[in-house]
């Protein structure tokens, strides 16, 4: 847990490529942390042969999950495929599944990949300078298509919770693989 009282108004500063901030706390997730996630297991076992790259990294305000504040803080993700999918996130629903959520691209490239209950999907490019709205009861979760890392800021209702399990469990409907050097957005063979 930081220092910061979030009763007063303060200030952070966070690197604008790396994404980083000595102020946050940071959380990094490998390869080996979200080996299921991936379509392609036989690209999973060959790189994790050879190391267990990180994939993604967050740099976070550990505030209390307390209704009226706002949690913010800056995730990087970084380039690379596993097989021909690129490297994500895990994604996740809110646990209090009506927060929305909002991010905004530092830098890089790639997409929010976002899915309701009820099975309705969008994709929505990412582009330094653009900010995506992520709307309530949407999980959602960042793809990166580009050569670089993909760094965002975001901010969402600090009491709103994740929930990882049922991305973890079913996928999201939608993955983006590179076909001819480019995102293609197709339907997620392993979707359950
Ligand atoms: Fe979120």
């Amino acid at each position: 847990m930081n220092s910061f009282d979030c009763e007063k108004s303060f200030l952070v500063d966070f690197n604008l490529e790396t994404g980083f901030s000595e102020k946050a706390e940071t959380t990094k997730r490998r390869l080996s942390q979200m080996s299921e996630m991936y379509c392609d297991s036989e690209a999973v076992k060959k790189l994790l042969e050879t190391g267990d790259p990180i994939v993604y990294a967050f740099h976070e305000m550990g505030f209390p999950e307390r209704k009226g504040d706002l949690a913010f803080g800056t995730t990087i993700l970084y380039p690379g495929t596993v097989g021909d999918e690129y490297y994500m996130t895990k994604g996740h629903f809110h646990n209090q599944l009506d927060t929305a959520e909002v991010y905004y691209t530092l830098s890089g490239e790639g997409y929010m990949v976002m899915e309701n209950p009820e099975g309705d999907t969008i994709e929505m490019p990412l582009k330094k300078g653009e900010a995506v709205y992520v709307p309530k009861r949407y999980a959602h979760r960042t793809v990166n298509t580009g050569k670089r890392p993909l760094v965002l800021f975001f901010t969402f209702a600090a009491d709103a919770g994740h929930d990882y399990g049922a991305i973890e469990t079913k996928g999201f409907r939608k993955i983006i693989v590179e076909r001819d050097g480019k995102p293609v957005i197709i339907d997620n063979p392993k979707w359950k």
